[in-house]
């Protein structure tokens, strides 16, 4: 069906291999060749299995689905630009991450995975957590001491085991990978199978623009899940002739913690060393993130670029999005901030809700 491919040392794997990671220690992508089949798309399930044929999973048996994808497209005007937003923040866990959840946790269930181990700050989790719960897998999910209660207590609800670990989020990926000497690491940054689930974002916008691409996306971006899948999905669509152009990916990140804006500044191939400061953005505030080459690599090929965004913009955006009715979370906020910054003159825009305001746990936390 295709195989794990190091793009570091060339090495190849078989895809039913069950490691998350390569011998020379990095990460792994997919090649695969997804099949599309228009009949079976529209009349698939309103959700991001219609795309059945796209996925890497072997046995529909495996599916572990809440139903995620297939979010609305929805007009919008956001400070006086003309946008169309996906609202991925009515996913079923109320993050985008139930895309690459729903295929990371099938993925599990294919390979006979009883129990696995996260390091997150609350979004993927949550939804990897439920998705585990769904699946009847063990899951323990490492967070750091900074991770707001209000997604703690989501992932417990899940009846995950969390385990709080001192430091940032780095300190809980070592935590999770010392765990996983011993069980299954679960990351959502090193296993690929879950940009074989993000990827349907870029899948939906296009079918739902009547399968055009539009001219730009601006996404927000810390480790770059929805980032990656946004471009693998779109090459795949133009690769089969489904669209005739890819978009600019416009990646927004805080400015107190940008990484990969500063490197595309100063013309990096690697992210800029930096010590991160606090953002109300804590879900994209990735000092060093894994796959930071390839991302710089994917918005240089597409032809957009990175836009960071300041505390005091994130708020106010998402204050504005409050007046069209919608709550989103900061980090959230952090795409529309972008989209206020960029300028579009007559292109057609798509922007992204990536995590819902209100999460369960603390009342009125997070709003
Ligand atoms: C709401 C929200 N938006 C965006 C992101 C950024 O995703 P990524 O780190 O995969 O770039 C996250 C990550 O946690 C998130 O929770
Ligand atoms: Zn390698």
């Amino acid at each position: 069906m295709g195989h794990l491919y190091c793009g570091k040392c060339e090495a190849m794997y078989e895809l039913d291999d069950p490691r998350w990671r390569c011998d020379c220690g990095s990460y792994l992508d997919i090649e695969f060749k997804p099949s599309f089949d228009p009949v079976a798309i529209s009349t698939g399930p309103r959700n991001l299995w219609r795309y059945r044929g796209a996925i890497p999973i072997g046995d529909d048996a495996n599916i572990v689905s809440l139903s995620e994808g297939f979010t609305p497209l929805a007009d919008m005007q956001i400070g006086n630009v003309k946008t169309k937003v996906k609202l991925d923040h009515l996913s079923p866990t109320g993050s985008f991450k139930d895309r690459g959840a729903t295929v990371l946790v099938s993925r599990f269930k294919e390979l006979g995975i009883g129990s696995v181990v996260e390091d997150s700050s609350g979004n993927a989790g949550s939804a990897i957590a439920a998705y585990c719960a769904r699946a009847g897998i063990e899951c323990t999910v490492f967070v750091p001491e900074t991770a707001r209660p209000e997604k703690v207590a989501l992932i417990r609800s899940h009846g995950a085991e969390v385990k709080v670990v001192a430091g940032g989020r780095e300190d809980a990926a070592d935590a999770a990978m010392e765990a996983a000497e011993s069980t299954y690491y679960a990351s959502h940054a090193w296993n690929p199978f879950f940009l074989q689930g993000t990827k349907t974002f870029a899948y939906e916008i296009c079918e739902q623009l009547a399968w055009r691409a539009p001219d730009a996306v601006v996404l927000p971006v810390g480790n770059g899940t929805l980032l990656l899948g946004a471009s693998i999905g779109f090459k795949e669509l133009l690769a089969a002739g489904f669209i005739d152009t890819m978009p600019e990916l416009i990646a927004v990140q805080s400015s107190q913690c940008d990484p990969l804006a500063q490197a595309y500044r100063g013309d990096l191939a690697e992210p800029a060393a930096i010590t991160a400061g606090a953002t109300v953005a804590d879900g994209i505030a990735v000092a060093a993130p894994l796959r930071g080459r390839q991302i710089l690599e994917a918005v240089r090929e597409s032809g957009g670029s990175f836009i960071s965004v300041d505390d005091t913009e994130i708020e106010a955006a998402r204050r504005e999005i409050r007046k069209h009715g919608y709550s989103i979370e900061p980090t959230s906020a952090a795409a529309p901030a972008g989209l206020l910054r960029y300028r579009f003159k007559d292109k057609r825009v798509v922007t992204v809700f990536t995590g819902h305001g209100r999460k369960p746990g603390a009342p009125g936390a997070n709003l």
